[in-house]
């Protein structure tokens, strides 16, 4: 793989290049110095002291030249904790605090990647590729490219396959194992959803639209700023009033693509809304919220609580259903009766 290595001290080259050589080819790209000829492929790596503006400042239009990345590694140091939003705000799509830990994370990048790509002839791989898919769509929102339904599709169908035959404990078991908050997120609700549909008996077709809205339901985060998405605790009356755009940024994407439904588009939302009027974005109530919304804001809020975080622990699935319970006249009840066997997994 073609690792992109953006520094301000020539001197860390050396390092990169014995510890990434000969596995992956390091092109360098030292402030100050000479560019380098663009390819389309390949992960960047920014190793540069943002603390000075100077440097922040020669960054910027070699991180546009680079734009076409997907992946922007930062490496920002421990004790420089005020360089993370910096770094984000510069485009990162991970932050790591020592070069040292570059090593996972390309191998990771480099896996989906090729799990994408050997799909199509080895079945095993099947369900690494609906996942791929989902985060290329992901990524593609991200970075400001036209987002592809056929990629919801993909994850989707590989979801409704994998908890139709494993089950969903051995869904969140294996989904766990992804670190980014927003991507586990959206696919513990996907598997939630889904399992609850094949639960209450729902036909295929509706099985497959329920995945489909949960699958893009939070699409609209990706228009967020990571530095407030993966904000450790409360978030602020600003960051809370910036966080709850994403139903609208959700719906105004996917609004007028075709393999777009109008329940799917219901589904991005308003799946903030509650029975009693005090959900967002539109303050619906009762009757005005769809069955399938409803099943999808109980799956919402249900893998919200069981999902693992870097500064929580998951909550136990009898606990989180407990929660549930107790969110009477903004939930329904019977569906939430319903939903009992599909969370205590019995
Ligand atoms: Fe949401
Ligand atoms: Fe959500």
């Amino acid at each position: 793989m073609l690792v992109y290595f953006v520094t301000d001290e020539p001197a860390k080259l050396p390092a990169i290049r014995a510890m990434l050589e000969p596995q992956h080819a390091v092109v360098p790209w030292v402030l100050d110095g000479d560019g380098t000829g663009v390819r389309a492929h390949g992960v960047l790596m920014v190793d540069v002291d943002l603390r000075q503006m100077p440097r922040a400042d020669q960054l910027r239009p070699i991180l546009n030249e680079l734009a076409a990345m997907p992946e922007r590694l930062f490496v920002v140091p421990a004790h420089a904790r005020s360089m993370i939003a910096q770094a984000y705000a510069l485009g990162a799509t991970a932050v790591i605090s020592r070069a040292k830990e570059a090593m996972p994370k390309i191998a990771q990048i480099e896996f989906a990647e090729a799990a994408a790509e050997s799909a199509a002839s080895d079945p095993a791989l099947e369900m690494d590729a609906g996942v791929a898919a989902f985060a290329t769509m992901f990524s593609n929102v991200r970075h400001g490219r036209p987002l592809k339904v056929a990629d919801a599709q993909r994850a989707t169908t590989q979801i409704v396959k994998r908890v139709g035959q494993g089950g969903l404990s051995t869904w969140l078991d294996e989904v766990r194992r992804y670190h980014e908050g927003t991507f586990q997120h959206c696919l513990l609700v996907t598997g939630v959803a889904v399992a609850f549909a094949l639960d209450v008996g729902f036909s295929s077709t509706d099985v497959s639209r329920l995945g489909m809205a949960a699958t893009l339901h939070d699409i609209g985060k990706a228009r967020i700023p990571l530095s407030i998405l993966d904000k450790p605790g409360r978030l602020d009356p600003d960051e809370e009033e910036i966080i709850r755009r994403h139903p609208a940024i959700g719906h105004d994407l996917l609004k007028g693509m075709s393999g777009i439904t109008p329940e799917i588009l219901d589904g991005v939302r308003h799946h903030h809304e509650y029975l009693d009027g005090s959900g967002y974005p539109d303050g619906l109530k009762g009757g005005q919220i769809s069955d399938l919304v409803r099943l999808l804001t109980i799956s919402d809020i249900f893998a919200a609580l069981v999902e693992s975080r870097a500064y929580r622990p998951p909550m136990a699935r009898e606990a989180a259903y407990e929660i549930l319970r107790g969110m009477e006249g903004k939930l329904e009840g019977a569906l939430v009766r319903a939903f009992r066997s599909v969370a205590l997994g019995s």
